[in-house]
Parts: C-alpha cells; sequence; structure tokens
C-alpha cells in the first residue's frame, strides 16, 4: 500500500508517476479522485478499468486555472463570469471543446463537449502545477459507489494497489456542481453539488433542468452514491434495528447526525464519511433525517435518492 503524504516529496513522486503514464488518488476539496494524464489514452483506459466504469461515462479534466481550461474547451461569456466567480473551487464546466486541446477522446467519452474544473484542494493545485498536463479524475470510487472523502476510503473502495496522495480529509464532501453551457441557451444544472445553485444563478442566470435538453451527464444514473445498506430516507425516527442519520431538530441518542446544529455545509461535509461508517456496522437499513431542499440541501438530497433507489 502506498500513501504520499502532501509535502513537497508526496507531491513530486505523485506527479512523476502521473507523468509516466500511472494512476493515483489524488485530494480535491470535493472529494478523493482517480487521476491519470488526460491526454495518454493509456492512462485513461486504466482509470475505467480501475474503476469499473463504462466507457461511455465521460471523466473531467482537472486544470491550474481558467488558462490551461481555455486550451481545452471554449469558454462563451457565462462560462468565462463563472470561472472567475467560482474558479478554483467546486464547480465543473461541460462546454464545446477547443480545437488543438491534449485531452483525449477517450476521456471524453467521444463527445463534442468537455467538462473541465480547476479546485482548489492546494495540494492538488501543486500536482497539476508539476504535472503540466491536464488530469482526468472520477471519483475515486468504485462504479455506483458512494465517493471517498478520506485517504483511507480510497484504500476500502480500490484497494491497496493504486497510489494515494493524502490530503486530508475533503472539505465540501460532495462532488463538484456540474453545469452545462451552450452558446445561446441557458445553462442547464446536470448535478447539483458542493456549490448551490443560487450561487451560480446569480450569475449565470435561471438554470435548466439536466433534462432539458441535448447534454444530459452519463453518468447520472438513477442507482449511484450507494452503500451496502438500503436507505430509507425522510424518516423522523428510526425503526427498530435501523441505524440513523440525524439532522437539526431531528436527533436520536445514541445514533449519529449529519449536523446537530441543522448546518448544510456540516452535512454534505459528513455524509459520505457517515455513510460508510454506518454501512461498516452492518446495518441493513439506514434511516436518513428530512433535509431541507434548499442551498446545498439539493446536492445532499440528489445523492441520497441516488443512494435509495432500486438497484
Ligand atoms: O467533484 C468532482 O467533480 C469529482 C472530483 C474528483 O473532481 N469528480 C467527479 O467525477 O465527481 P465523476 O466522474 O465521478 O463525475 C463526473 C460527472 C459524470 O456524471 C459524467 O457523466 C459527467 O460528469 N461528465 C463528464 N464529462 C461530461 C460531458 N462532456 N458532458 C456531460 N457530462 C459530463
Ligand atoms: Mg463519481
Amino acid at each position: 500500500m502506498t500513501i504520499w503524504a502532501p509535502d513537497a516529496d508526496g507531491i513530486a513522486r505523485a506527479a512523476a508517476a502521473l507523468r509516466a503514464g500511472e494512476i493515483v488518488a489524488i485530494p480535491t476539496e470535493s472529494v478523493y479522485g482517480l487521476a491519470g494524464d488526460a491526454s495518454n489514452p493509456v492512462a485513461v483506459a486504466a482509470i475505467f478499468a480501475a474503476k469499473g466504469r463504462p466507457a461511455f461515462n465521460p471523466l473531467i479534466a482537472h486544470v491550474l486555472d481558467l488558462d490551461a481550461a481555455r486550451r481545452e474547451a471554449q469558454f462563451c461569456a457565462v462560462a468565462e463570469r463563472l470561472a472567475a466567480a467560482f474558479w478554483p473551487g467546486p464547480l465543473t464546466l461541460v462546454l464545446p471543446r477547443a480545437p488543438g486541446g491534449v485531452v483525449c477522446d477517450l476521456a471524453c467519452a467521444g463527445l463534442a463537449s468537455i467538462a473541465v474544473r480547476a479546485p482548489s484542494h492546494l495540494v492538488a493545485r501543486a500536482l497539476l502545477n508539476l504535472v503540466g498536463r491536464p488530469l482526468a479524475a472520477p471519483s475515486a470510487n468504485r462504479s455506483g459507489r458512494l465517493s471517498p472523502t478520506e485517504a483511507r476510503h480510497v484504500i476500502d473502495e480500490l484497494g491497496e494497489g493504486i497510489p494515494v496522495l493524502d490530503g486530508g480529509r475533503c472539505s465540501a464532501g460532495v462532488e463538484s456542481t456540474i453545469v452545462a453551457l451552450t452558446p445561446g441557451e441557458p445553462g442547464r444544472l446536470l448535478r447539483p453539488g458542493a456549490i448551490a445553485r443560487a450561487a451560480i444563478e446569480v450569475i449565470a442566470g435561471p438554470l435548466t433542468a439536466a433534462s432539458a435538453g441535448p447534454i444530459a451527464a452519463p453518468g447520472m444514473l438513477a442507482s449511484h452514491y450507494a452503500p451496502n445498506a438500503r436507505l430509507r430516507l425522510n424518516a423522523t425516527a428510526p425503526v427498530a434495528g435501523e441505524a440513523y442519520l440525524g439532522f437539526g431538530a431531528y436527533h436520536v441518542a445514541g445514533h449519529e447526525t449529519l449536523s446537530a446544529r441543522g448546518d448544510l455545509q456540516e452535512a454534505a461535509g459528513r455524509l459520505y464519511a457517515l455513510l460508510r461508517a454506518l454501512d461498516s456496522t452492518g446495518a441493513e437499513t439506514i434511516a436518513v433525517a428530512p433535509i431541507p431542499e434548499e442551498g446545498l440541501g439539493e446536492a445532499i438530497n440528489d445523492r441520497l435518492r441516488r443512494a435509495a433507489a432500486p438497484r
């Protein structure tokens, strides 16, 4: 098992491995990613294989900054403004691919669009700077399962064969928000995530649903982000034998809570780690308190519904 510390030596080792075409799990502020050189189809193929991910499902290209993103994607005015407001940070933009970009077709699943994001995690930024190329990185879990928010979760998911650059616990704890922009059309929210819809709409105007247009995120399957246990949502209390995840006023002594003070950001940050921990107790059903559908609650409820969906 190889875990690299988030110091100059660890980051240099990770960068060397990535430049050599190997895959490495890396921290971001949202969740851990399974990274490979996005310009190298062999590295990208290794990502799909390690995750058991269908190759029709494209990967996000992670870049250091807007300049690097512009080499891969065509930025309209709204995209420029969103990047200025939220990058580096957990916002992914799906844009037309730019001619001459280095990201390989396999990473884009052959689409004419590309997903780009500049992460804010300092270790990810130092690594991108050293590698000098975009990194393709899906969340570092087996396909369909909970995303990892700590280095040891990556090992639980993918085994000991893939080196992990340990950047500590992810601060946001849910995946980036994905917005698709097609010139002349309103932006589409392909995936609610770590940046609340309302903050994006201040800049981009009202976002339409993913299903409103031709571009959908192929990875947004009904069943996803799933623990082994069954989930029961909007539960005001557990019934006998259930594990319980409370929120705010819905708190049951002796059970876990996403946020005792009803803070959605704290809840998002703890969601996957708590589901993972309750799962490992062998609980058959995890009952989850009602979560308000506002702010980051949209992303939390999206993940909970997919985790609860029939498999
Ligand atoms: O926070 C995140 O976004 C994390 C970290 C590692 O950056 N990454 C992540 O990647 O969640 P992944 O692969 O688990 O989810 C990316 C989603 C998938 O649903 C994929 O279908 C969608 O983005 N996607 C990627 N490229 C796309 C494109 N060109 N058009 C539409 N959807 C795209
Ligand atoms: Mg994922």
